[in-house]
């Protein structure tokens, strides 16, 4: 994990500075050790409970991160045919992957098909015909779970609150017990499962274990009419501390709530967690450039942005700022952090509370391990950051920086 010894910022015992005039700035740090632990304490606190823990690949799909679950026996929930790539290249077994999303397209469902993935996730009829047309095409029998719209609130950010009753995700679970009757007659689908995912980064688990009542209600009067429903998969959506006042409760307590609920049942969980995993297991390394005050404000203008971490501008998110140097001698001068992107949305703090940090001096953006890099792009034509893994008390770059030529690939002028 990421602290202060000898007022120098480290990574699990490696100083965090030397990584970063090594491979430069900025670049995203990840612990693995802290990856790892997060994952084994989802799948200890199953205990003998039969489970199945499917990282939310799209948190961040790096593939040595993915490399180390799939080592350690993880399964993982994708959105993707892309996702499915990265999964397989990083040495994940297909069968151990559950495939979500709203809008699978025929070339994907085939593609999964191929490969043997586990399950479907499917959100409404049209996909359902379609899993079962392209099934048929190749001789094969696909096993699929209706996400469910439970109509329950999730209590976060409005734009990753996804389980009431108008947003477009799922099948709202007043009418999926009538679709799932209906998916009887498609001869190449079977109904394994019952899926819902509520939302992200979510503090109170109370809603959670409310939209599990309500599947487990589902999934009994669906096993009564004799569908072959054997698990329920709860999805992701636990959240994590990104400041001291965020107070996220412990995964082992929220699973040992949930498999209570559970337990009775006889059926086997599956939960889909990604931020909970990798969010406070990453950092970004940036470079201060300038300082430079106008009338009313203080800037910091760092060489990281919005383009390569959006969730400040995105979603007003809080990142903790930490110097890789501790100088509490310093002056300290209220700033906003700011990226060399040209609009105003551009900036990785606001109003924030510093050291005088100078340029040439480094921080790190806390928190940033899940939805940083894989929300990055290349606006304004900028390289997309390094990436760097500590494992083992060394360090090493599993992505290198991009170049310039990397951002006019497959182009014709
Ligand atoms: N399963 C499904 C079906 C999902 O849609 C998601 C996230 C997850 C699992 C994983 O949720 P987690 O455990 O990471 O909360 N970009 C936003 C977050 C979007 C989440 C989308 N779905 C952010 O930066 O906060």
């Amino acid at each position: 994990m990421f602290r202060y010894q000898n007022n120098r910022l480290d990574c699990d015992g490696v100083d965090l500075e030397q990584i970063a005039r090594e491979a430069g700035t900025p670049c995203y740090v990840y612990s693995a050790r802290a990856i790892l632990d997060a994952y084994r304490d989802y799948d200890a606190a199953f205990g003998s409970l039969p489970h199945m823990v499917c990282y939310a690949v799209k948190a961040n799909s790096t593939l040595a991160i993915l490399s180390l679950l799939a080592r350690a026996g993880s399964g993982f929930d994708i959105v993707s045919g892309g996702e499915l790539h990265r999964v397989l290249a990083a040495g994940g077994d297909p069968s151990r992957v559950v495939f979500s999303g709203v809008g699978k397209t025929a070339t994907e469902i085939e593609f999964a098909l191929e490969k043997g993935v586990g399950n479907f996730n499917s959100e409404s009829e049209g996909e359902l015909a379609l899993i079962d047309e392209v099934a048929g095409r190749m001789g094969k029998v696909a096993h699929f779970s209706l996400r469910v719209n439970p109509d329950v609130d999730a209590v976060t950010h409005p734009y990753i609150s996804t389980g009431l009753r108008d947003h477009k995700f799922g099948i709202d679970i007043e009418v999926a017990e009538a679709v799932y009757h209906r998916a009887r007659g498609f001869k190449h689908l079977r109904a394994s499962g019952v899926s819902c995912h509520i939302g992200s980064q979510i503090l109170d688990y109370a809603p959670i274990l409310e939209a599990a009542g309500k599947v487990l209600a589902l999934v009994s009067r669906l096993q009564s009419a004799g569908l072959p429903i054997d698990h329920v998969d709860l999805g992701g959506g636990l959240g994590i501390a990104y400041q001291a006042a965020d107070q996220p409760p412990a995964i082992q307590k929220f699973i040992a709530d949930l498999s209570a609920r559970i337990e009775e049942s006889g059926l086997r969980v599956m939960v889909e967690p990604g931020r909970s995993i990798v969010g406070n297991a990453g950092v970004l390394l940036t470079r201060v450039l300038y300082r430079k005050k106008s009338p009313s404000k203080e800037f910091v203008i760092v060489d990281a942005a919005m383009n390569d971490l959006i969730r400040p501008s995105l979603y007003e998110a809080h990142h903790e700022i930490m110097p890789l140097r501790h100088a509490p001698e310093l002056n300290r001068s209220v700033v906003d952090v700011v990226g060399p992107v040209c609009e105003s949305g551009d900036f990785l703090a606001l109003d924030r509370d510093l050291p005088d940090i100078q340029p040439g001096e480094y921080i790190a953006l806390g928190s940033a391990g899940a939805y940083g890099f894989v929300m990055a792009s290349n606006y304004n034509s900028r390289p997309r950051p390094a990436e760097v893994l500590v494992e083992n008390g060394t360090w090493r770059i599993v992505r290198r920086r991009e170049t310039y030529d990397d951002l006019i690939r497959g182009e014709s002028a």
